[in-house]
């Protein structure tokens, strides 16, 4: 009989390279497959957000597990650091889950979604904000939250949830809106028109907005924005946060009332503020809108489908919903779009989109790459995707 050391020393001999393999670093961006981190794991940062902090990016996004209940926050908010965006560390859960039946908003099972991390200069805090759905109550609570930390990794102190602007009308809210009730039932066949008008933003009006798939932005002059989906994911509402980023001010505007836009993601290029969305679909992918604006709080115009390519990936936005705009460092107007690949039935298994955002005729634009390099983005920025060259 052979010795149970012997057999383990010829597991690992015949395993070692198979681990070596998967352990070798990447030097490229290959959208759609698996993903693996510096342990050989597939990174498990999903619906994420970046920020770049002292020479590190760090990628934070909803940790998921396997199966039905897999959309549910079951450990927390993961962070991964990466020093060329490529290879990424497993730095842990920057945000846990509270215990189970605590009673606690962010207890395991609530639904915690897309969060994004931003630092605060003047405070030297890490502020994350993300979507929170209260345990066992579906997508009804819709509120934002948020927590804080003095190291980027974490752990994040996790310090409360609300719904946005109890009792504040929005900049551009109208006359009518503050003094005419649109009265809007379940039914009504007018639904999306009455919905359009702000017949939530006058329901919500007490109590606070609705915020739902939400983002961060922070200007260059340190303004922090909070961009969410209101008024039952029908209208975009842009806040200011308070300059300690830790809570809203009660300047907001809505943006696309009746668009429909959800997943959020903005950026910044020449003094104009870009922004991509995706359509209203539930975890199916839909076409991704862009948008324009030269002021944060007004004067948004719609660029249309910034995906250039066949008819299905048009049409599903290359089988992904926009997560977050990152800015290269280092490389003037580079930016890479990040979406998921959502897996709903197995939501672990989700797969990362990151694709170069190029430019055309002063809008974005979106072209399939199966594989990329930070340094091909330099020959084709500026290109159209379909550019032969
Ligand atoms: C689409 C959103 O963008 C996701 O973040 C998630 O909330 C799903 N809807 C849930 O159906």
């Amino acid at each position: 009989m052979m010795k149970l050391s012997h057999i383990l020393v010829m597991l690992l001999w015949v395993g070692a390279p198979a681990i070596a393999q998967q352990l070798k670093a990447h030097t490229s961006f290959k959208p759609g497959q698996i993903w693996t981190d510096t342990d050989g794991k597939h990174i498990n940062a999903h619906g994420g957000g970046v920020l770049y902090h002292k020479g590190r990016y760090y990628w934070f996004g909803e940790h998921k597990v396997g199966g039905r209940d897999g959309n549910k926050a079951m450990v927390g908010v993961s962070c991964y650091s990466s020093a060329d965006l490529y290879n990424w560390k497993n730095e842990g859960i920057a945000l846990p889950v509270a215990a189970e039946n605590s009673g606690a908003d962010i207890e395991k099972g609530a639904v915690i979604e897309r969060p994004k991390v931003i630092y605060n200069k003047k405070t030297k805090q890490f502020v994350m904000w993300f979507h929170l759905e209260l345990k066992g109550q579906g997508y009804n609570a819709a509120r934002t939250a948020v927590a804080v930390s003095d190291k980027v990794t974490g752990p994040y102190t996790y310090l409360r949830s609300l719904r946005p602007h109890p009792g504040v009308w929005p900049q551009n809210a109208t006359n009518s809106h503050k003094t005419e009730p649109i009265a809007v039932a379940d039914k009504d066949p007018e639904w999306e028109q009455k919905v359009a008008a702000g017949a939530f933003l006058q329901r919500d009006f007490e109590g606070g907005q609705m915020s739902r798939d939400m983002t961060l932005f922070v200007d260059e002059d340190g303004t922090a924005y909070h961009i969410a989906s209101s008024e039952e994911n029908r209208t975009l509402h842009i806040s200011k946060l308070t300059d300690d980023y830790l809570e809203f001010t009660d300047e907001y505007v809505r943006v696309f009332p009746g668009g429909r836009n959800e997943a959020p993601a903005i950026f910044k290029k020449n003094g104009n503020y870009y922004m991509i969305t995706s359509g209203l679909t539930g975890w199916a992918p839909n076409a991704a809108r862009s948008a324009v604006s030269d002021n944060m709080m007004a004067g948004w115009k719609e660029l249309g489908n910034p995906v250039r390519g066949t008819e299905g990936q048009k049409s599903t936005t290359f089988e992904s919903q926009s997560t977050f705009i990152l800015p290269v460092q280092g490389k003037k107007d580079m930016f890479i779009f990040m979406a998921d690949r959502w897996r709903p039935e197995n939501p672990i298994d989700g797969r990362y989109i990151w694709l170069p955002l190029q430019f055309e005729d002063g809008k974005p634009v979106l072209g399939w790459q199966e594989e990329w390099t930070l340094n091909s983005g330099d020959k084709k920025r500026g290109k159209s995707p379909n550019s032969s060259e």
